[in-house]
């Protein structure tokens, strides 16, 4: 048994937290958070408190906590095999089922699945196998990606790179010159000058700074284009009406290969399987993570289509064996992790109720605060809703980030019992809960929100 107050001690000692303000938090003057345990949509702490996790971690944990099936398919998949690696063909029955669970969800064109660890070296992976079809159609020019300012694609070199939030970049000697960012599909924030714009206008502005960025650099020096279908951590930002509408037909005519992250919208988080199918995309690549395992076990993949695998195909008979792998790629126990999850989200009906679920949430948030003069849009797509505070409603007047009012406003509504995560640019509240989400469960998270918001402004 520790002692009271050792595992704080040791943690402000030794543990370099991801994402954290390091000295404050070796100072004591951030507060640590211990968790314990998890059931369904609760989570606990070594406090005693029990929250509603409306952030399903970092929107990951699409089944909920604590699900048996998974706990012991990962058990069973220790005592059997622990490890084994995937190199030169080798598999698991958990590997290879999950292969094919996967492409069976996802759309028909795609037909391989390549395993990581994180969204991170998923998105890595992509960019390297793009370069490779691109080497090895003989368009060594072709390299340069593009991706989007706020968008969130990881916080690896390449990853960190396509991500476009300048808290990932500063003093990190990023992005990577081949990274060549565009205007984020984010209506409620567009500048001023664009403010009698509609949504369609707006989408049609993207699409025409797309094609100016493209001209600059020169098509032939473009290999992709990366983005999330809707924007994550960026804003919880579903495109503005005719977005992807407007820019695949650029990609396509400048013959640039669509990367489509789908680290957080895979597995149901907008009330479909994927996004893409959802938003009419149809991807040379697809980024997953997150939702493939719900997080119980880390697993993330890159879905590769028929078009580029052939390619690829074509690079083994010319070169050898591809030159790619990590030591963790197909981990027998995490993708054991990934079949149980799968079937349980079949088993859970769990895609539909996000689809029913999501609907309900956004429309109970905006009865109780659309009308709030500090509360300028309420957003989402399925169970991905914002909450976006302002200064003043009329004219979008935004608050002063500095005040860090999301933050604070994101500790009170935890005082209430619930979870949101305060999004990185922007006083926005982010509202993601597990996918098994619940009438009852929804009203407890608006009930906190409206409290918190109300009391404070
Ligand atoms: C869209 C998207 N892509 C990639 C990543 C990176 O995933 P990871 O944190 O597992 O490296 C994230 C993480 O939140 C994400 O939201």
């Amino acid at each position: 048994m520790l002692e009271q107050g050792q595992l704080e001690s040791w943690d402000r000692e030794s543990f370099f937290h991801p994402n954290t303000h390091l000295g404050q938090f070796v100072r004591k003057e951030t507060p640590q958070v211990v968790m314990t345990g998890g059931e369904g949509v609760y989570v606990y702490d070594n406090k005693g408190s029990k929250l509603l996790d409306g952030f399903a971690g970092l929107y990951c944990v699409n089944i909920g906590y604590g699900r048996q099936p998974v706990i012991d398919a990962i058990s069973k998949q220790a005592q059997e095999l622990a490890y084994y690696h995937a190199y030169f063909g080798h598999g698991t029955e958990a590997s290879i089922t999950l292969s094919k669970m996967v492409l069976e969800r996802a759309p028909k064109h795609m037909s391989k699945i390549y395993f990581g660890v994180s969204g991170s070296d998923a998105n890595d992976t992509n960019i390297k196998l793009t370069w490779h079809y691109q080497n090895i159609l003989g368009r060594h020019q072709k390299k340069k990606i593009i991706s989007r300012w706020r968008a969130y694609h990881g916080s690896g070199l390449m990853s960190g790179s396509l991500t476009g939030l300048d808290a990932f970049h500063k003093k990190f000697d990023l992005p990577l010159p081949m990274v060549k960012h565009t205007v984020a599909p984010y209506y409620y924030r567009r500048p001023v000058e664009l403010e009698n714009l509609s949504e369609e206008e707006f989408s049609a502005y993207c699409a025409k700074e797309l094609e100016a960025l493209i001209a600059r650099e020169g098509a032939d020096s473009i290999a992709a284009m990366v983005a999330e279908p809707a924007l994550g951590t960026g804003g919880l930002v579903p495109p503005p009406k005719g977005y992807w509408e407007a820019i695949t037909p650029i990609l396509n005519q400048n013959d640039i290969l669509l990367i489509a992250d789908e680290v957080v919208t895979g597995f149901g988080r907008l009330g479909s399987m994927f996004a893409s199918p959802y938003y009419g995309l149809k991807p040379d690549f697809m980024t997953i993570a997150k939702g493939v395992t719900s997080a119980y076990l880390p697993l993330s993949g890159s879905l590769i289509s028929g078009k580029v695998y052939d390619v690829l195909m074509q690079g083994t008979d010319e070169n050898g064996p591809i030159g790619h792998g990590w030591t963790y790629s197909a981990h027998p126990i995490c993708a054991a992790a990934g079949v149980a999850n799968l079937k349980l989200i079949d088993e859970m009906n769990i895609v539909a109720n996000t689809a029913e679920i999501g609907p309900y949430l956004l429309k109970e948030l905006q009865s109780a605060l659309g009308d709030h003069p500090n509360v300028g849009e309420i957003r989402g797509e399925g169970l991905l809703l914002a909450v976006e505070l302002v200064e003043e409603k009329a004219g979008r007047k935004f608050l002063d980030s500095s005040k860090k009012i999301g933050p604070t406003l994101a500790t009170k509504i935890r005082e209430n019992g619930v979870i949101v995560r305060a999004m990185a640019q922007g006083d926005i509240l982010g509202i993601a809960p597990p996918l098994c989400l619940n009438r009852e469960e929804a009203n407890i998270i608006v009930k906190a929100i409206h409290q918190a918001v109300t009391n404070y402004f």
